[in-house]
């Protein structure tokens, strides 16, 4: 019998509580261990809940208890959970979370801790909810020297795009829509801006690439300058616009970003719509995979919480391999980085933009909008597009394309 104990019976707390007792035979069969809940810790009461039986104010009662070998961190945020975090470390109990912020912020740190303690930090849950990647970049992908990790990491945003998209509506009308629904946060700012997105590429490019990637040198733009025109132009490339988190590592130098793509029909991440993640990962000797799934939620998020307190019980008291190693990545600026752009102009600005982008550029029109047009360019440097963009005054809005 293993005991563990849930910080906070929140959305995915519960999630947790409700997977460990509706599988509870399952996991007793595959870990060889039952394991037991015995301390729920949260701020309020849930008179008439079966978790008030095991309710605790105190996190000392968890910290103090020597039977509680597995804590899982559903709290969010930094603070306390990082104290907390630590403390569980320190006195040999393994933690599993689903706080992508913290693991951001101190992964590098609490991975370290973990390893001294011979326990175990596993964050499985932080990024792209059930999908199981973490696992697979530490374990399944081992033999492979990953080059390019990128993918639809934020559900409220791909929710919102593929509405825009689908039905013609303005950013603020869907954000609206979605709040109504429980979709989107009443404080939408992580999401919207790309925030949330730029932690979990950070994330996964830490794993993927061996040491920290600070998330707070990410080039981060979030989906709120994107309009139904864009959306519509977009169908006239045939392509569509996604919300792409981005690390990936070209002729030695690193790099990572979060910004709306415009993506071809003949991407994998075409489609996919509306709340689900999907994760694209280049291997030199795997080629591609893409994993794609429940990126957020009550049962997906905890499903995996779950599965790391499993993997945390098999392992008893020896920490698992991480890829994730001390040190840090220089990422290098965006400016050398290299795509092509789509811009869209006031449509008298088409023989201008032929002179400064070539002759033989592409511009399609929309009839939703007859005064503008738009066209792709070549494959070119973010620093070359902004030198081009800079002789062009009045361009409406540029997309980067995949
Ligand atoms: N706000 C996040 C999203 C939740 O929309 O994807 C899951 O991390």
């Amino acid at each position: 019998m293993v005991k563990v104990a849930i910080l906070g019976f929140g959305t995915v707390g519960s999630g947790v509580y409700n997977v460990l007792n509706k599988n509870k035979d399952i996991l007793k069969k595959r870990t060889g261990s039952e394991i037991e809940i015995k301390y729920v810790l949260d701020l309020r009461e849930f008179p008439g809940n079966p978790v008030d039986d095991i309710l605790t104010h105190d996190f000392n009662d968890i910290l103090n208890d020597p039977e509680v070998k597995v804590v899982a961190e559903v709290m969010g945020g930094v603070k306390p959970a990082y104290d907390f975090t630590k403390q569980c470390l320190m006195a040999k109990k393994s933690v599993c979370t689903s706080n992508k912020e913290l693991v951001a912020k101190h992964g590098e740190e609490l991975l370290g801790i973990a390893r001294e303690n011979n326990v175990n930090y596993f964050f499985e849950a932080s990024c792209g909810g059930g999908i199981p990647i973490i696992r697979s970049l530490n374990e399944a992908l081992i033999a492979d020297d990953i080059d390019e990790i990128s993918g639809i990491l934020n559900g409220t945003t791909n929710y919102i795009l593929t509405k825009m998209s689908s039905q013609g509506l303005l950013f603020d009308d869907v954000l609206k829509d979605a709040q109504d629904m429980g979709y989107a946060e009443r404080n939408p700012e992580a999401d919207i801006e790309g925030y949330d997105a730029q932690r979990k590429i950070a994330i996964l490019s830490s794993i993927a690439f061996g040491k920290t990637v600070d998330h707070e040198s990410i080039y981060t733009e979030g989906i709120t300058k994107i309009t139904p025109a864009d959306l519509e132009f977009a169908k006239e490339f045939d392509s569509t616009i996604k919300l792409i988190a981005y690390g990936g590592k070209k002729d030695g130098k690193y790099y990572a970003f979060v910004s709306p793509f415009m993506v071809g029909r003949d991407n994998p991440l075409y489609s996919v719509d509306g709340v689900f993640n999907a994760i694209f990962v280049h291997g030199n000797m795997l080629g591609d995979a893409m994993f794609y799934g429940s990126g957020a939620g009550s049962l997906p998020t905890a499903s995996a919480v779950a599965s790391d307190i499993a993997h945390a019980v098999k392992c008893g008291d020896k920490t698992a391999y991480s890829n994730w190693q001390e040190g840090k990545i220089e990422l290098s600026p965006i400016d050398s980085f290299e795509s092509r752009f789509f811009v869209r102009i006031e449509k008298s600005l088409k023989e201008t933009a032929k002179r400064v982008f070539g002759d033989g550029t592409d511009f399609k029109e929309i009839p939703m909008d007859g005064s503008e047009c738009a066209f792709v360019t070549d494959v070119m440097s973010e620093k070359e597009f902004e030198e081009k963009a800079s002789k062009l005054s009045g361009i409406k809005s540029r997309i980067r394309c995949k």
